[in-house]
C-alpha cells in the first residue's frame, strides 16, 4: 500500500487523515501547531517535526493548508517538502487556493522533479471522516491514475479536470454559491423573525419547494437555534472570497454579488464572529436588524 503524508491538521486535515487511518493507510502528519495531530498519534499516524520529513516518508503528500502563502511555507520553506524529495514524490494540495497561484507553485515543484496535483474538495471534517467529499482534480492525469486509490479512499466523488490550476478555480466557483446560500438563509430567517413568523416554518417551507439545498435541509436547524460549531471558519469563508476576488481580477472577471458578498462577511470577521462557523453570518445579520 502507497504511504500517504499530511502536512496540515486543522479541522480538514484531521478528519482526511483520521480516515486513511481507518482505511489502513500508513500516515505521516505534521502540522505547524503540534499539538493538532495528537489525535492523528493516538491513532497510529507517524508524527514528524517538519514537513520534509513527511516528504521524506511518504509517496503521496496531502498539504491541507490555509491558503497559497502556507502551501508555498511547507512546500519551499526551510524544512518544507521539497527537502525530503525522492523519485516518485507526489504532492496532492487539498487547500483553497487561488488557480494561477497553483500553477505557479505547481511548475516550481515540477523544477525539484516533484508532480503536484490540485485536488480541492467540497465537504467539510464531518463528511471528510467517512471518505465521503466529492473531490476536483487537476494535473498530471497518469500520476492521478496511478494513485486513484488514494483519491478514492478520500473522495466519493472525484471530477478530473484537467491542467493543474482548473479545479481549484471550480473550486472557488463552489464557494461562491455556499458564501452566497448562507447569506440567502440568514435574511430569510431575518425577515421571517422581524415579521414574527417562526424561522422553523419558514424553513419547512423552504424546505418544501425547488429552492430547498442541503443548507436549507441541515445547517440551517443548528443557526436558527443560534448554534456555530465550526466545520469551516467564517474566517476560512471570508478568506476564499479574498481569493475569489483576486481571481476574479486575474481573469477579468466582474463578480459583483460576490464583492459585496466579501464586503459583508469582512464586516463579520471585523465583528470578531470569524471564529463561528461560517453560518455564524447569521449573528452579523441579526446585529444589523437589531434582533435578539
Ligand atoms: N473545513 C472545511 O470544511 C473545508 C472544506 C474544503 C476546503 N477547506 C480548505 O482546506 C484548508 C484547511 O481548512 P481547515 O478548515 O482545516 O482550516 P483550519 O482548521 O483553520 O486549519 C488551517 C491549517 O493551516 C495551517 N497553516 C496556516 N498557515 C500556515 C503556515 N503559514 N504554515 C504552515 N501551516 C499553516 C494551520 O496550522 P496551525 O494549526 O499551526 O495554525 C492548520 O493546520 C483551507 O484552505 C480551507 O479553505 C476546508
Amino acid at each position: 500500500m502507497v504511504k500517504v503524508g499530511i502536512i496540515g491538521t486543522g479541522m480538514l486535515g484531521n478528519a482526511v487523515g483520521i480516515h486513511l487511518l481507518d482505511s489502513g493507510f500508513e500516515l505521516t502528519a505534521y502540522n505547524r501547531t503540534k499539538n493538532k495531530t495528537a489525535e492523528l498519534a493516538k491513532k497510529g499516524a507517524s508524527v514528524v517535526d517538519f514537513p520534509k520529513d513527511v516528504a521524506s516518508s511518504s509517496d503521496i503528500v496531502f498539504t491541507v493548508v490555509k491558503n497559497a502563502d502556507a502551501v508555498k511555507d511547507v512546500s519551499f520553506g526551510n524544512n518544507g517538502i521539497v527537502k525530503g524529495k525522492h523519485d516518485g514524490l507526489v504532492v496532492a494540495d487539498m487547500s483553497t487556493i487561488n488557480p494561477v497561484e497553483s500553477k505557479i507553485i505547481a511548475k516550481k515543484f515540477s523544477e525539484h522533479g516533484i508532480t503536484m496535483l490540485d485536488t480541492p474538495v467540497m465537504g467539510g471534517p464531518n463528511v471528510a471522516i467517512d471518505g465521503k467529499l466529492v473531490m476536483m482534480a487537476s494535473g498530471d492525469k497518469v500520476t492521478f491514475d496511478k494513485h486513484s486509490k488514494v483519491f478514492e479512499t478520500v473522495a466519493n466523488q472525484i471530477f478530473f479536470l484537467g491542467e493543474n490550476g482548473t479545479a481549484h478555480s471550480v473550486k472557488l466557483a463552489m464557494n461562491i454559491q455556499i458564501a452566497l446560500l448562507a447569506l440567502a438563509i440568514s435574511e430569510g430567517i431575518t425577515l421571517a423573525r422581524g415579521a414574527n413568523i417562526d424561522p422553523e416554518v419558514f424553513l419547512k417551507i423552504l424546505n418544501s419547494t425547488y429552492f430547498k439545498t442541503g443548507m436549507s435541509e441541515n445547517k440551517a436547524y443548528k443557526m436558527i437555534k443560534g448554534s456555530f460549531e465550526p466545520t469551516f471558519t467564517l474566517s476560512n469563508l471570508k478568506k476564499d472570497l479574498d481569493t475569489i476576488n483576486e481571481t476574479a481580477k486575474a481573469f477579468g472577471i466582474n463578480l459583483p454579488i460576490t464583492t459585496s458578498a466579501n464586503e459583508i462577511y469582512q464586516k463579520a470577521v471585523d465583528n470578531g464572529l470569524g471564529d463561528l462557523d461560517y453560518t455564524g453570518i447569521l449573528d452579523y445579520i441579526k446585529k444589523l436588524s437589531k434582533q435578539k
